[in-house]
């Protein structure tokens, strides 16, 4: 394991999971670990990330410097090199301006061995205004750049190390081997790491941890509940039950695919339960998306309440929590745009123990292990979808009519944009139906009906995104077929906001 101190940095998944590409198992913490709980951990390695406070301010986030005295090597990353240097009573001092974006170092130390493979002038990442004025004793200076005097310095006797820049980032262009040197030369990994094991391992503590006991599961078709499905399926079987609820707010086809793969073709323990009217009632006079929202929430944890208590003797649930969701957890300070209450997240009071074998792993490695484990490549690469389905897409009221013709529009638009072999590039691509109506001409009549709307974004993470450049043949097939293939529906637009102002939803 490598362990990575999070001092606030934005990118500090994006470090932890540079160190997995490499094979080898990383952790994000909080600065304000206990020495207990790292020699817990027992890492071989440790990384400081960079954060956006400045070492001088008081308050500033601090690790324990016992740290240091541990015995393992230490990695400090632009916030985390200045903390190394100022803890160990080097100094650290204020620039006028911050040194911000490509520069070229300068290696002063030929045999370092994190530089090792890294060219003399090759590009770093730099974002900083406080920079490292002198170097602690038993450290010497191993990279500089024009502006920063301490691009880089190294304690190899006491296995510490520092640079100012981001290896973490694309633009630093050796900044992958610079971090495999630190975690392979300097700290003695070994590159096991691998979907391979994990699912061998997995499959071993799975068991062991269930016995002969029964697992339940909700399973919605998306990733995280299927992949975590087709493992604890591979390790026990017939012992795990799915429960799928079709809310009847999924896209066209997709509730008879969910069944298809996971019922006929895993021959999974999977019980459907045909849920549409009921959830169809429950919503009939709700306009408000967060009301909507919850509505769907709480219809869906009884309808699995009432199903669940069908079975007999379950002991475990499981439940398809990853990684992301348990770092993000620790920042509080947000407000609520929308609640995004997963819906298929169960109550937290519930009789069962939890299973959550994917807690450990980011999206992208979910999505390789569901490969490794025999599903659809459509399936573990789709686009997201929200747990509350097209209801937040049918603006205000939702009624079965504007449901089902929502589902033919965007059935449309996903197939043209696969046709045009978009579907990889964009991020999230659906329609939206809006509810007014408008006037239009068919042949000689004159129409008065509903407008689709088209959204499609490009984004990393769903938190900021831009509208996606589809090109214009692409939309003008797309509106061409709605208009031509769903009836009541006379006008198309497309949406060109990013988030924000906007978000990616239209509630
Ligand atoms: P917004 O609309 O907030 O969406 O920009 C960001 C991402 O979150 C998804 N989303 C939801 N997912 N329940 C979910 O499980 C929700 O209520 C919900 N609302 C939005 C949205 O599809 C996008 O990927």
């Amino acid at each position: 394991t490598i362990l990575i101190i999070d001092f606030g940095a934005q990118y500090n998944q994006l470090i932890a999971r540079r160190v997995r590409e490499a094979s080898v198992y990383s952790e994000v913490v909080p600065y304000d670990v206990s020495i207990e709980r790292i020699k817990e951990i027992n890492p071989k390695g440790i990384i400081f990330t960079g954060g956006p406070s400045s070492v001088h301010e008081e308050g500033a986030p601090k690790c324990n410097p016992d740290i240091y005295t541990l015995g393992i090597p230490v990695l400090g990353i632009c916030y985390g090199a200045q903390l190394m240097a100022q803890q160990l009573e080097g100094s650290t001092d204020s620039a006028e301006i911050r040194e911000y974006g490509k520069k070229a170092v300068k290696i002063g130390k030929k045999d370092s061995l994190l530089f090792k493979d890294v060219k003399n002038d090759s590009i770093v990442w730099m974002s900083h205004t406080n920079y490292i004025a002198q170097v602690p004793d038993g450290f010497e200076i191993t990279a500089t750049t024009e502006t920063c005097p301490v691009a880089a310095m190294e304690n190899t006797d006491g296995k510490m190390y520092a640079v100012q820049f981001h290896p973490e980032v694309e633009h630093s262009q050796y900044g992958k081997e610079l971090l495999r040197n630190f975690i392979y030369d300097i700290c003695g990994c070994q590159g096991l790491w691998t979907m391979e094991n994990f699912i061998e391992e997995q499959t071993k503590a799975i068991r062991e941890q269930v016995g002969d006991k029964k697992v339940l599961c909700a399973l919605s078709g998306g990733v995280d509940s299927s992949v975590a499905s087709t493992l604890v399926h591979r390790a026990i079987g017939d012992q795990l039950t799915c429960i799928f609820v079709d809310h009847g707010l999924l896209r066209k086809d997709e509730g008879d695919q969910v069944e298809e793969i996971f019922k006929n073709r895993f021959k999974m323990n999977f019980i459907r339960v045909n849920c549409e009217d009921r959830f169809l009632d429950k919503l009939a006079g709700a306009d408000d998306p967060e009301c909507k929202r919850k509505i769907i929430g709480e219809e869906f944890i009884r309808v699995f309440e009432e199903e669940s208590s069908k079975l007999k003797n379950i002991d475990y649930l499981l439940q398809g929590t990853i990684y992301p969701d348990v770092i993000e957890s620790g920042t509080k300070n947000a407000a609520v745009i929308k609640s995004h209450h997963n819906v298929g997240g169960l109550p937290e009071d519930v009789d069962f123990e939890l299973i959550e074998p994917l807690r450990n792993l980011f999206k992208d490695e979910v999505r390789e292990l569901g490969e490794e484990l025999g599903l659809d490549h459509d399936l573990v690469w789709r686009q997201p979808f929200p747990g509350p389905g097209l209801a937040i897409r049918v603006m205000g009221e939702v009624t079965k009519e504007k449901l089902d013709l929502l589902r033919e529009a965007d059935f449309v638009f996903r197939d043209e944009i696969a046709k045009a072999g978009l579907d990889e590039e964009i991020w999230q691509y659906f329609a939206v139906l809006p509810g007014n109506r408008s006037v239009g001409v068919m042949g000689d009549e004159r129409t008065y009906d509903y407008t689709v709307g088209l959204r499609a974004v490009t984004s990393v993470d769903g938190m900021t995104s831009d509208w996606a450049r589809i090109p214009f043949d692409v939309l003008e097939s797309i509106s061409t077929r709605i208009v031509n293939e769903v009836p009541h529906v006379n006008r198309i637009v497309y949406d060109i906001t990013s988030k924000p102002p906007s978000t990616i939803e239209w509630e």
